[in-house]
């Protein structure tokens, strides 16, 4: 498959959308690619990878969040499943579970509901490695500040605010990923 054809059925390739869509999911393919290569004993997929993280977000246009030049009706949290069903529908369940699971270090059915948040009551934390290298690769990078990496300080500081569990899991990420 070729990621830019189903990205372009749903983004105008001259629109500012797109151009921000593909800079950041492009970044994020790079480093969950260089994150991989971390660990050849892994025998990680670098296709499917590489795949999958230039379509993690492929549901922001479904979001309102105009400073990325998306007007849809849901809120921006909702990009995850969203992109999700989108991925179903092209015929990809694989692709697809990555865009469910890789909003913070993953949701769990717990904190959706204790939190209240308007998803779907499943578990959404990343489970295969797959799954796991691509939402790490994303938290580098936010699509405010495109082609900006932030430092893993910096993600740290951020992951706080959402509690102990967020900082442990991205804690073993960098153990895992970076050498
Ligand atoms: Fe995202």
């Amino acid at each position: 498959m070729n990621p830019f054809d189903i990205i372009k059925k749903y983004y105008n390739p001259d629109g500012e959308a797109y151009k921000i869509l593909v800079h950041h999911s492009s970044d994020v393919a790079n480093k969950a690619i260089s994150f991989a290569k971390n660990r050849p004993d892994l025998n990680l997929d670098l296709r499917f990878i590489e795949e999958a993280a230039m379509l993690h977000d492929i549901g922001v246009c479904k979001t309102f969040a105009p400073d990325i030049y998306c007007e849809g009706e849901n809120a921006y949290l909702c990009h995850g499943y969203l992109g999700c069903e989108m991925m179903m529908k092209e015929g990809y369940p694989l692709h697809a579970l990555v865009c469910e699971r890789h909003i913070g270090t993953g949701l769990t059915r717990d904190y959706i509901i204790r939190a209240n948040l308007p998803l779907p009551h499943r578990e959404m934390t990343p489970v295969s490695i797959e799954e796991q290298i691509i939402c790490f690769a994303d938290k580098f990078y936010s699509k405010s500040h495109l082609g900006k990496e932030l430092t893993i300080e910096a993600v740290r500081a951020q992951l706080v605010k959402y509690g102990r569990e967020d900082v442990v899991r991205f804690d073993n990420w960098c153990e895992m990923f970076i050498r």
